[in-house]
């Protein structure tokens, strides 16, 4: 059922995403318009209460908002390239997964067309999309922002995190590398663990309070990083370097990859040769910094 104060908004590309997207507008509320390029694709989403637009261009003409999720950025140009729809006037939130790169380049190819744009990233799948646990991080300019965000709201919790349009991606990607070296350093002590007969599900309790127990530390190590000074308040890097040592030969001598180990021990190994073993860890950005 819409909303008379709910306001409109468009929906292009209705894949598993897009239609978790264009669901979650219309169960806020908004009187949603839907269009793909597979166009019995919208049908379920009509049958909902969505109206299917005929074209892009009058797919951007039924909103002021337009939110694009397509496979990628070149799927975005490729669909508006063929449609010749009229783009000034319009305001474009692309939630379609990219780079920094491109996330600029398509809001300076949006500007161009005389379109205002937010890029954006979406930090959840379609089940959790329509709740407080979908994360949608935002960027662009703050006025477009300010003029939509209780449209974006239906999605999820948002936030916007800056001016520049290569935020929410840069976010995004930095949030993968999160997530891989956590599930990464945890496989790595399952497989350490089930030499010993441990199950899973056992040494996840304890890892989970490690790895809460490390977030932890984050805010205290990035207040390091951004004075640019690494005194060894609770230990020194060459001390973690002998930890990482004692790492590497137990899972070799268990007969577990030991790949994962060795990385952390060469990029501390060249940080101490640089002279930096007698500071704290976070020195390690300056490994991390270089190309
Ligand atoms: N699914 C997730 O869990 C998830 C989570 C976070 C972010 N995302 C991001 O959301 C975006 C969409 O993902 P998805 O899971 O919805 O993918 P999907 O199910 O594969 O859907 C892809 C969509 O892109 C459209 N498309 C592809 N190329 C096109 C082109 N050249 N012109 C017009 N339309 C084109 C497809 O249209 P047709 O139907 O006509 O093929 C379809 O609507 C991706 O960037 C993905 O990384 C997805």
């Amino acid at each position: 059922m819409t909303n008379r104060t709910a306001a409109p908004v468009t929906v292009i590309g209705l894949g598993l995403m897009g239609r978790a997207l264009a669901t979650a507008f219309l169960k806020a509320g908004h009187p949603t318009t839907v269009w793909n390029r597979s166009s019995s694709r919208a049908t379920e989403l009509v049958a909902e209460g969505a109206r299917s637009a005929p074209s892009v261009g009058a797919a951007l003409e039924a909103s002021p908002l337009t939110v694009l999720c397509v496979t990628d950025y070149r799927a975005v140009r490729e669909l508006f390239d063929a449609s010749e729809a009229e783009l000034a006037g319009t305001t474009l939130l692309n939630l379609t997964s990219g780079d920094s790169t491109q996330a600029r380049e398509t809001a300076r190819w949006a500007e161009q067309h005389g379109a205002r744009y937010l890029d954006g990233a979406i930090m959840a799948v379609p089940p959790v999309v329509g709740t407080a646990d979908a994360t949608i991080l935002l960027s662009g300019p703050h006025s477009d922002f300010g003029t939509h965000r209780t449209t974006v709201e239906a999605l999820g919790t948002v936030t916007h995190l800056g001016e520049d349009h290569g935020l929410a991606a840069l976010y995004d990607v930095a949030g993968l590398a999160m997530m891989w070296s956590v599930l990464n350093a945890w496989l790595q002590g399952t497989a350490m663990l089930r030499t010993a007969g441990v199950d899973a599900a056992t040494y996840a309790q304890f890892a989970r309070r490690m790895a809460v127990g490390v977030a932890d530390w984050l805010p205290g190590y990035a207040e390091q990083i951004d004075r640019g000074s690494f005194p060894a308040e609770v230990a020194a890097l060459e001390t973690d370097a002998r930890a990482m040592a004692h790492l590497i030969e137990e899972s070799e001598a268990l007969g577990v990859n030991a790949e994962l180990p060795k990385l952390f021990k060469a990029m501390a190994d060249r940080a101490i040769a640089a002279g930096h073993g007698g500071e704290q860890y976070p020195v390690l950005i300056e490994e991390f910094s270089k190309p």
